[in-house]
C-alpha cells in the first residue's frame, strides 16, 4: 500500500485528518453568499482544507470550482491571466472543442496554449497588457461564469502576494465582482498575515469589511492521534500510542510536521513501530538538514542567531528585551529588539497574537527542535 501520509498535496478524503468544523463553517459561508479570507501559519494546512471543502462543494454542493494559486504572479495583468485561465479551463473542461472555444472566447488576447509539466492540466496564458484590457477580458470572464447553471467557489490562494505588486488594483475589481455576482462566492487564502490583513482591515481598503475572515489552527489532539493509528492500522502495521503522543508533542501537532515524521515512519521496513525508531529519524532529520541550518550562522549577524537560537530553547518568548531573557542568553539588549524584527520580517521567527500580545517562536519547527539541542 501507499504511503497514507501525504506531505506534497491532498491526497483526497481517506487521508485527510479532521478538519470537520472548518468544511462545515466555510460550505456554510459559501452556500449562504459570503466570501471568506483564510489565514494562518506556513504549513498548518490551508492549501489541503481548500482542496477537501472544494471536492466537498462539488461532490455534495453541485459546485463548480475553480482554484489557484497566485504566488508567482507579479503584476495585476500576470493575476489576470492566470485568474482567466483558471476559470475557463474549469468551465471548459469536459468540451472537446476547448481549445477553439477558448480561442474564439479570448482570442484578442493571443491565447497560448501547454501543458503544466507537473499537474498534466492544460495551461493558458493570455497576453494582458493595459487596465483596459484586463478590464475587458474580466467582464467577459465574468459574464461567462454568471451564466453557469451551477453555483461557482473560486479560491485563490496566497493571495497577500498582490501586496508585493508595484502597485495593484486587483483587490478593488474582485470587490466589485463579488458584490455583483450572487451565484460566485470566493475564498482568499494566505499565511502573510501583516500583508493579508493589510488587504482586508484597512478602511481604507477596497476589500475592508467585505469578507469573513477566519484562522486556521493546529488540527486537535485527540483528532491527529486516532487519524495515525487508523492509517498505521490500514497498512497492516501498528504504532504505540506513547510513540504517537511523542510525535505530537515534538511537532506541536503543526500538520506539515506531523505528516512528514509520520510518512517517514510508515516508510520504515517494520510492522510495528517503537519509540526508538522515532528517536532515530529525529537524529536522522537533524542530519539531513544540518547544512542548511548551519548557514543560517552565516545569514545571520551574530546577534540575531543568539537571539533565534535562545528562541529556540526557550520554546517561546514573550519579550526578547526582558532582562531574564537577555541575560540568560549572553545577547546584547540594546539590539535584541531589533534582530527580533529583523527575524520576523525574514519570517524565520513567527508572530503570534492574542490578548495578551505577541508571543514568539521559530517558525521552522524542525530547525526550532535543532537549535533547541545545539550548543554553539
Ligand atoms: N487535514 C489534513 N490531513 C492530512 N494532511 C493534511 C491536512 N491538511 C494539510 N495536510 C497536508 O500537510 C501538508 C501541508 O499543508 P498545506 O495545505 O500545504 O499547508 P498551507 O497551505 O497552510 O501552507 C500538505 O502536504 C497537505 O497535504
Ligand atoms: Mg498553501
Amino acid at each position: 500500500m501507499d504511503n497514507p501520509f501525504f506531505i506534497q498535496q491532498y491526497g483526497g478524503p481517506e487521508y485527510f485528518c479532521d478538519r470537520e468544523d472548518e468544511v462545515a463553517r466555510l460550505v456554510e459561508s459559501a452556500t449562504n453568499h459570503r466570501s471568506v479570507m483564510l489565514h494562518s501559519m506556513r504549513r498548518l494546512g490551508k492549501t489541503g482544507l481548500i482542496q477537501h471543502l472544494q471536492q466537498q462543494l462539488t461532490t455534495r454542493h453541485k459546485y463548480t470550482c475553480i482554484y489557484l494559486d497566485v504566488l508567482d504572479t507579479e503584476s495585476d495583468e500576470a493575476f489576470v491571466s492566470q485568474f482567466i485561465s483558471a476559470c475557463v479551463r474549469q468551465l471548459y473542461k469536459d468540451q472537446s472543442n476547448m481549445l477553439s472555444k477558448v480561442t474564439s472566447f479570448l482570442g484578442r488576447y493571443k491565447p497560448k496554449f501547454s501543458i503544466d509539466t507537473i499537474t498534466g492540466n492544460p495551461a493558458i496564458e493570455l497576453d494582458i497588457q493595459s487596465q483596459q484590457e484586463i478590464d475587458m477580458s474580466l467582464e467577459a470572464t465574468f459574464d461567462l461564469l454568471r451564466e453557469s447553471k451551477h453555483p461557482i467557489h473560486i479560491a485563490i490562494d496566497e493571495f497577500q502576494q498582490i501586496g508585493q505588486y508595484s502597485s495593484t488594483r486587483i483587490d478593488a475589481t474582485l470587490r466589485k465582482y463579488i458584490s455583483q455576482s450572487d451565484n460566485i462566492q470566493m475564498l482568499f487564502s494566505g499565511s502573510q498575515r501583516h500583508l493579508l490583513l493589510s488587504l482586508f482591515n484597512d478602511p481604507k481598503k477596497p476589500m475592508f469589511g467585505s469578507v469573513e475572515q477566519m484562522e486556521l489552527y493546529e488540527i486537535p489532539y485527540a483528532k491527529y492521534s486516532e487519524f495515525i493509528n487508523l492509517m498505521f492500522s490500514k497498512g497492516g502495521k501498528s504504532i504505540d500510542d506513547r510513540v504517537i503522543h511523542n510525535i505530537l508533542k515534538w511537532t506541536k501537532s503543526h500538520t506539515f510536521y506531523t505528516q512528514y515524521i509520520c510518512n517517514r515512519l510508515y516508510a520504515l521496513d517494520k510492522d510495528v513501530v517503537e519509540e526508538v525508531d522515532l528517536l532515530r529519524l529525529q537524529q536522522q532529520v537533524f542530519k539531513e538538514m544540518q547544512m542548511t541550518f548551519l548557514s543560517y550562522k552565516n545569514i545571520l549577524s551574530k546577534n540575531q542567531y543568539e537571539v533565534l537560537k535562545a528562541i529556540a530553547k526557550e520554546t517561546s518568548v514573550r519579550s526578547v528585551r526582558a532582562k531574564a531573557f537577555t541575560t540568560k542568553y549572553g545577547i546584547a539588549s540594546s539590539t535584541a529588539q531589533q534582530s527580533l524584527d529583523y527575524l520576523v520580517d525574514k519570517e524565520m521567527v513567527y508572530e503570534k497574537l492574542d490578548e495578551n500580545g505577541s508571543e514568539y517562536f521559530v517558525y521552522d519547527l524542525f530547525l526550532s527542535r535543532w537549535l533547541e539541542q545545539v550548543n554553539h
